[in-house]
């Protein structure tokens, strides 16, 4: 059976590229695979967070994965920070990846820009979310097309680690959805939907209203030319509506485009199919999140299942590169 693992940061509320672009796929790969699936709180560190912030928003990411129908009989579900071996992995795995790899993170260049006071957890954030990958043996990796890179650089990693010290992790492989890889900003097509930038009318929560997104889809910017095709290149705003009721109807984009003349109609759809795609997760999540100890015990369970795992991997790669085990 394949191995599945991929991770969601707690930075944000959810949009619906996240849902689109991993965590919807993460409900069907749990059927068919082994998968583990992480809330990176480590990661958010990177941030600046308030820490009641950061405790909040990782409990209620995990709500939301929950009420998504990530099922915790079906998988395993649990906190980065509850399992120290991304910690003490990443570390190995550092003194493997060079400055020039990490220099050319696309995702790191946008973040740090020109700043001198970029911290030193952003540059080497990559290798942690290597670690993350590396220690469960995962041969799929679900995730978004912004990961792509990300990915890239973690099979080098592995590639390189296992040349030099012997065959000891398996060389993963990014599943990319077709329809849903790269969600764009309502209002700046284009740019991807993202949680840490501040575009409240690009972006659709997957908790929003029906009303919010009515209003949202209704003001998404779209061209004049008044002639629905799907062109992302020429059409980005209507391509990216066009993709975004693909993704719900499970519909390639082009073929309805063919059903439509009015942009009008258009939106009218794509709103009320992301209210019904939307409807059975935000009913269930006011469950979840009305029961954050059943929440926990969850995450404590997903902890144990995950380090069982990640100690066996990590003790592989600390004896590969001689580190001493205890007696
Ligand atoms: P994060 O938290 O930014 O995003 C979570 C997932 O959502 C996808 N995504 C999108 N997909 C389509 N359109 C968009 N506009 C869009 N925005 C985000 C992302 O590709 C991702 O799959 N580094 C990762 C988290 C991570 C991870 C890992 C992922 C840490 N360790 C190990 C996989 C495996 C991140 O910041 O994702």
């Amino acid at each position: 059976m394949a191995r599945v693992l991929s991770g969601i940061q707690p930075s944000g509320d959810l949009h619906l590229g996240n849902y689109f672009g991993a965590v919807r796929n993460w409900v069907s790969d749990q059927e068919r695979t082994d998968a583990f699936f992480c809330v990176v709180d480590l990661h958010a560190l990177t941030q600046s967070l308030d820490p009641e912030d950061l405790r909040r928003q990782s409990l209620d990411l995990a709500c939301v994965l929950l009420a998504a129908g990530i099922d915790p009989e079906k998988c395993t579900l649990f906190l980065q920070s509850h399992v120290p071996s991304h910690q003490q992995l990443a570390w190995i795995l550092e003194c493997s990846a060079t400055f020039g790899e990490l220099k050319r993170m696309t995702q790191f260049k946008d973040k740090a820009g020109d700043q001198e006071a970029v911290r030193v957890g952003l540059f080497t954030y990559p290798v942690l979310m290597a670690a993350d990958i590396l220690l469960y043996d995962a041969n799929e990796v679900p995730v978004g097309d912004d990961q792509r890179q990300h990915l890239e650089l973690t099979r080098e990693i592995a590639n390189r680690f296992n040349n030099r010290y012997g065959q000891t992790f398996v060389v993963p492989t990014a599943t990319i959805p077709k329809v849903g890889a790269r969600v764009m900003d309502l209002q700046h097509p284009e740019r991807k939907m993202s949680k840490s930038v501040n575009s409240p009318l690009g972006t659709i929560g997957i908790l929003d209203k029906p009303v919010e997104i009515e209003k949202k889809i209704k003001k998404a910017v779209t061209d004049n030319d008044g002639i629905v095709s799907f062109d992302v290149e020429a059409k980005p705003g209507l391509a990216n509506l066009l993709t975004l009721f693909g993704a719900c109807l499970g519909e390639d984009p082009e073929e309805i485009s063919k059903r439509y003349e009015r942009y009008g109609d258009l939106k009218k759809d794509v709103a009320e199919a992301l209210i019904e795609s939307l409807r059975p997760l935000q009913e269930r999540y006011q469950t979840f999140s009305a029961d954050i100890p059943e929440v926990l015990r969850i995450l404590h369970h997903g902890a144990l299942k995950a380090r069982e795992v990640a100690e066996v991997t990590y003790q592989r790669a600390a004896d590969a590169v001689g580190l001493v085990s205890e007696a």
